[in-house]
């Protein structure tokens, strides 16, 4: 397929250079994209008088009929193009002849691909939000049908506190939720049309790229035609919040595999979302859960190639700039394929209550309640929370918990402990107290799903 840029060459490229230099491979994902800005664009062309009203008709149904022949597989990308934008050209150009070779009037393939990929990137941020949004109904579900049922929260991976299994799962709808507004906040910034920047200069064609942009859809303009071109502050911002996403997930992902284990025995994954090993026949693997934690590395990996990518590049385009795209493809893809699996697993997993609440019982989680227990009594904290260590270091002698402790043994340390301690060190009670805003009871469980539930229907 011919080049859009012939002319002023005395040779044909070398063979390695044409497939080192094309980006059709990749960009082709590009194509409707392509052709959507190239029809706002001849709009453009027709309306302001640029090109006449009959050409900018013909190229709009020649691109109209381009986008329809390849959703219905007519049209096959000939991968011999350079890159999608020429790939487009030169088959409406061969469709409607002339009318074609206007079509590029006032316009660059920099402004150009900078229009495609905000467009990509817009109509991203909505399908990742949804996904999103099917993850945080699907764990807010989870929460709502587990109330009651109390197992150890941790810190250092040691036990620590008893909070409501349903927080845990809360405390994961906060972290998409942020996501969700990252994405919000990102298309604010994503939303600016660079198409009119042309190469780098602006144009001395009377455009109207106020036109366009509301064609289009673009809340704004961008207002210089330099930065127009050069941007790829949205590509990073969007693999930042992408990388943000995977971040979660695989904190999520790694709960997930450690509660399946049979140390901790907190959940079992459904057979439909777990593999097999192929030597050890009793194995039933959380390989979901591990192939999201790990594909957050891949994640990571898109958001540094294009952050360095751009590291240092003059104004304004630069061939590396067709570097963002196979790392912003890829972020999107891995995202995409991650949300809606670990969605389904966390929708069919069991949740084993009577492990949760046995692991709760040990490793003297109530501790803090003893000591909370002196301190309403008077007793200043640091002095009752030296109380109840001495109390925990005394049970782990006799090898009893804090509720198995005589009552005679309590008043050797302190004579303030009446026999409510033992109602005070109920592990289920002491979840039940954190009644604090935003604290780990069901109580405040019921709280959260209720202030949660409205921002669940956008
Ligand atoms: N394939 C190119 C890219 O993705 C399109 C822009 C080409 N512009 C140029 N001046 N060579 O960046």
């Amino acid at each position: 397929m011919a080049k859009l840029w012939e002319g002023r060459f005395g040779k044909e490229t070398d063979a390695g250079v044409n497939s080192f230099n094309s980006s059709i491979f990749f960009d082709k994902t590009l194509i409707e994209e392509d052709i959507t800005g190239s029809i706002a664009h001849a709009e453009m062309l027709g309306a302001t008088g640029i090109i006449a009203a009959e050409d900018a008709e013909l190229i709009v149904n020649g691109l109209n009929g381009i986008l329809a022949d390849i959703k219905s597989g007519i049209l096959v990308i000939d991968e011999k193009a350079e890159d999608v934008h020429t790939f487009v050209e030169s088959v409406l150009t061969e469709r409607i002849g002339a009318a074609g070779k206007k079509l590029h009037t006032a316009r660059s393939r920099n402004d150009q691909v900078a229009l495609d990929t905000r467009i990509y990137v817009k109509k991203k941020i909505v399908s990742v939000k949804n996904k999103i949004l099917r993850l945080i109904k699907t764990l807010v579900k989870t929460a709502e049908e587990n109330i009651g049922i109390i197992m150890p929260g941790y810190t250092h991976l040691q036990r620590a506190q008893p909070v409501a299994f349903s927080h845990y799962m809360l405390a994961y709808v906060n972290m998409f939720m942020r996501d969700k507004s990252r994405l919000e906040d990102c298309c604010k910034r994503a939303d600016y049309l660079p198409l009119g920047s042309a190469a780098l200069a602006g144009t001395s064609y009377p455009i109207d790229r106020f036109y366009v942009a509301e064609k289009l859809g673009f809340g704004h303009v961008c207002a210089n035609s330099l930065d127009g071109v050069s941007d790829r502050d949205f590509v990073i911002e969007f693999i930042f919040c992408l990388s943000t996403v995977m971040m979660h997930l695989s904190r999520l992902s790694e709960e997930i595999i450690l509660w399946n284990s049979s140390e901790f025995g907190f959940i079992e994954l459904d057979d439909a979302f777990s593999t097999g090993s192929s030597i050890m026949p009793q194995k039933k693997n959380p390989d979901v859960a591990e192939l999201a934690r790990g594909k957050t590395g891949r994640v990571y990996g898109d958001l540094m190639a294009i952050l360095t990518v751009m590291k240092g590049l003059p104004l304004a385009y630069n061939k590396d700039m067709q570097e963002d795209k196979e790392a912003l493809f890829d972020a999107v893809d891995t995202v995409e394929i991650c949300l809606p699996v670990v969605a389904g697993m966390i929708d069919t997993m069991t949740v084993r209550a009577d492990n949760m609440e046995k692991a709760a019982q040990k490793g003297f989680i109530n501790a803090t309640d003893v000591a909370d227990y002196l301190t309403k009594k008077g007793v200043p904290f640091r002095d009752a929370y030296k109380c109840s260590g001495a109390l925990v270091a005394e049970c782990i002698k006799q090898g009893k918990t804090l509720n198995e402790l005589p009552l005679s043994e309590y008043k050797k340390f302190n004579n303030l402990f009446e026999n409510d301690i033992y109602r005070e060190t109920d592990i289920k009670n002491c979840a039940e107290k954190r009644t604090s805003y935003g604290g780990g009871s069901n109580q405040s469980v019921k709280i959260q799903i209720s202030e949660i539930k409205p921002f669940l229907t956008e």
